[in-house]
């Protein structure tokens, strides 16, 4: 019931004036979010290596209104970039599952500027791209809400021709997701599964979390039925048991967990020691509200957590 009013929240720029400039114990955001900025953000990445993970740093903004905050935004990523190889923990020579990666939001490189929105967010992510593989890491294209997704995946293609290894992310909670699955499942082909986290209409999405989670489960067969390199991301135990079984019995040595940083940690740690790669997905900077607010409607228990660090300091 508390979902589409904090999922309406999260966009909205006075309130998140209001809620970022409003004195936020650190804590509330130091639970979900790894850093103000660069150095904090490769720190947090070192001790979770260390742990036994793998990371994504996904530096926070999106819905980019112009064109210098896009190319901030670039300039961020390839700071972080090169900040992850001086660190050790890009490896040109690693696996795909050993790399830490960076995850991107196109909206944040420019997506949404107009009618050439698509063409900068491309120019800009192929930027970002080139600038991992220059030191050993990966990319994976966030995925926004539906009026974005042909666009994503558009970008998505266009980028692989020469960054293969780029990553796709689609959201089970969509109708058209089973398919999507189907294309993308091929060799080479490196694939996030979520459930999805925006507030999308019933037209184009499963209402019922039931229905969500049947088309999550559809949908991890397709991709362990194809070639290609799936990515599990949730912090649901019944999808993970479920997901860990099929792969076994699909005889897949090789899949991923992805979970959000500060959520689970103890299950995080525990699909580690169990064999498993798992990344933990690491946002940072200071433009926490959006990400924040969509984490507070996964779990509205949070919101009581959420208040009491509003008023104290
Ligand atoms: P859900 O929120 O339904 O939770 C299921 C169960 O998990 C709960 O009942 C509880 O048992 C457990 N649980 C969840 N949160 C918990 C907590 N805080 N503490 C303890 N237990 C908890 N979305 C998107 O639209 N585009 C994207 O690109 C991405 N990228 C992405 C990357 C990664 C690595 C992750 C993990 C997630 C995303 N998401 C995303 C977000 C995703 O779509 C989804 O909104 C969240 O993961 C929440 O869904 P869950 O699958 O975790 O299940």
């Amino acid at each position: 019931m508390l979902r589409s009013p904090i999922l309406a929240a999260a966009r909205n720029r006075r309130l998140e004036r209001l809620v970022t400039h409003a004195p936020v114990s650190r804590s509330v955001v130091r639970r979900f979010v790894g850093g103000a900025d660069t150095a904090a953000a490769v720190e947090v990445a070192r001790a979770l290596v260390a742990d036994g993970l793998t990371v994504s740093l996904d530096h926070l903004g999106e819905d980019t209104s112009d064109r210098a905050r896009a190319a901030d935004a670039v300039t961020a990523y390839v700071d972080v970039l090169q900040a992850l190889d001086d660190a050790g923990l890009t490896a040109r020579l690693a696996p795909l599952t050993a790399r830490a990666e960076v995850s991107v939001k196109l909206s944040a490189v420019g997506q949404a500027l107009g009618d050439d929105g698509e063409k900068i967010a491309l120019d800009n992510a192929r930027t970002i791209c080139a600038r991992a593989r220059e030191v050993g890491a990966t990319v994976t294209l966030d995925m926004e809400d539906h009026t974005t997704t042909d666009s994503t995946l558009t970008v998505l293609g266009e980028l692989r021709r020469d960054f293969p290894d780029t990553g796709a992310v689609l959201q089970a909670y969509l109708k058209r997701t089973e398919g999507d699955c189907r294309d993308l499942a091929h060799p080479g082909s490196r694939v996030r599964l979520c459930k999805g986290a925006y507030d999308e209409p019933a037209s184009v999405a499963f209402d019922r979390s039931l229905d969500v989670d049947r088309s999550y489960v559809r949908c991890a067969n397709v991709l362990l039925d194809g070639g290609g390199y799936p990515m599990f991301a949730t912090h649901d135990p019944r999808l993970i048991e479920i997901v860990d079984d099929r792969a076994r019995v699909k005889g897949h040595g090789d899949v991923e967990f992805q979970l959000l940083y500060g959520i689970r940690p103890d299950e995080q740690r525990r699909l580690a020691a169990a064999g498993n790669t798992v990344r933990v997905y690491v946002p940072y900077g200071s433009q926490w509200y959006g990400y924040l607010m969509r984490r507070l409607a996964e779990r509205p228990a949070n919101l009581a957590f959420f208040a009491r660090a509003l008023v104290s300091k």
